[in-house]
């Protein structure tokens, strides 16, 4: 009688042993969750589960036997549940790092941020504005270079030497290497920043012969820096050389400019001012656009300062020195030369009180323009 108990024992046992190796490798392998779901169910289903079938083999146990074997069941039971749990936090980790070292964008995906189209800085809009006008006056662009020498910069300008405009104070000096030069005995080449664009008078009045209209525009360079100057900002230079010319033509051309800018009738007055490279000199003011005096509100005018004029450039009927400086016969022509800033004729067209704003290129200042 006591064989079949043995047996019954000892199936049971050996049952457990071998379901104990198939699900662990079956746990293992399992691909996903449902896969380990479903060997889980293969071990321990309540109908069909292979432990319900060793199980049987209970009733050939004997009663004495029978704590003993169902603890070795229960045992059982409670690892492979242990298994099923450890498995399925194990996959949990590895969903979560797959998911952490894949790639945080889906490059597929639209542009949330629409792109917006850029347009030209309201600057360089006034230079391309302002230099149509000169075009359609006669007036040929030419470029010239913002790295100058102090000759094409002052000296053939005549600046006398020592010009204050000349002083470490004004203008920015570029130290110059040759190559083999040792970087640490840098050698004084007087050359500079333009600071205006005067300098592209003396290199085109230098190679060629009048007669000549041009205009340049580009950026020049100042040691100054306040809420209506920048170290670097943008003039355009006109001039003209040719037999008989005379004050006259230059305030011509300059009234047709300003009717150009700011309308028919623009009034415009020469001051006699001084610049080196001009005789006679003259600053030219155009009428104040902003306020009139028929509406009365000149009174308070912030941009004339209430005096119905604004300043806005220098002129002069080039000094013979200087075409003498850069071969043409004084005897025989003349010249007139004028130069603006441009952001001046930007800040007066729009109304932006500080020329910071023309360089901070604040999104929301830029597209308004
Ligand atoms: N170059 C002068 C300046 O920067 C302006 C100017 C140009 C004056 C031409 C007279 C003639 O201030």
């Amino acid at each position: 009688m006591t064989a079949p108990a043995a047996d019954a024992v000892t199936a049971i046992e050996e049952g457990l042993a071998a379901l104990g190796t198939r699900y662990r490798d079956a746990f293992a392998g399992a691909a996903d969750e449902q896969a380990l779901r479903d060997a889980q169910a293969a071990v321990l289903g309540k109908k069909k589960g292979e432990l319900t079938r060793v199980m049987a083999l209970m009733r050939d146990v004997p009663k004495e036997a029978r704590p003993e074997v169902g603890a070795k069941v229960n045992t059982f039971k409670q690892g492979v549940q242990e298994a099923f749990q450890s498995r399925l936090q194990e996959m949990a980790r590895e969903a979560r790092n797959a998911d952490l070292n894949a790639s945080p964008f889906d490059l597929s995906l639209p542009g949330r941020l629409e792109l917006g189209r850029g347009h030209l800085h309201p600057v360089h809009q006034t230079r391309d504005d302002l230099l149509t006008i000169f075009r359609d006056l006669g007036f040929e662009v030419v470029a010239g270079p913002e790295v100058e020498t102090e000759a094409n910069n002052f000296t053939k300008l005549a600046f006398p030497p020592d010009h204050p405009a000349t002083d470490m104070q004004d203008t920015f000096w570029v130290d110059v290497l040759e190559s083999g030069d040792d970087p640490r005995s840098v050698r004084d080449g007087k050359v500079l920043l333009r600071t205006h664009t005067s300098n592209t008078q003396i290199r085109v009045m230098s190679q060629r012969t009048p007669p000549m209209a041009v205009v340049s525009a580009g950026a020049v360079y100042r040691r100054d820096d306040d809420l209506t100057h920048s170290p670097m900002f943008h003039q355009i230079e006109g001039f003209l050389v040719d037999e008989n010319v005379s004050l006259a033509h230059l305030k011509g051309v300059l009234t047709s400019f300003a009717e150009a800018l700011y309308g028919p009738g623009t009034p415009v007055r020469l001051r006699p001012s001084y610049f080196p490279f001009v005789e006679p000199g003259a600053e030219v003011d155009i009428g104040c656009v902003f306020c009139s005096e028929s509406d009365g509100s000149r009174s308070s005018c912030k941009v004339c300062k209430t005096t119905g004029w604004v300043e806005v450039l220098g002129c002069g009927m080039i000094h013979p020195e200087v075409l003498t400086h850069c071969g043409i016969d004084s005897e025989k022509y003349t010249g007139y030369a004028f130069g603006f800033g441009v952001e001046r004729i930007a800040m007066l067209r729009y109304g932006i009180p500080s020329i910071k704003l023309l360089f901070e290129n604040d999104p929301r200042f830029i597209e308004q323009f």
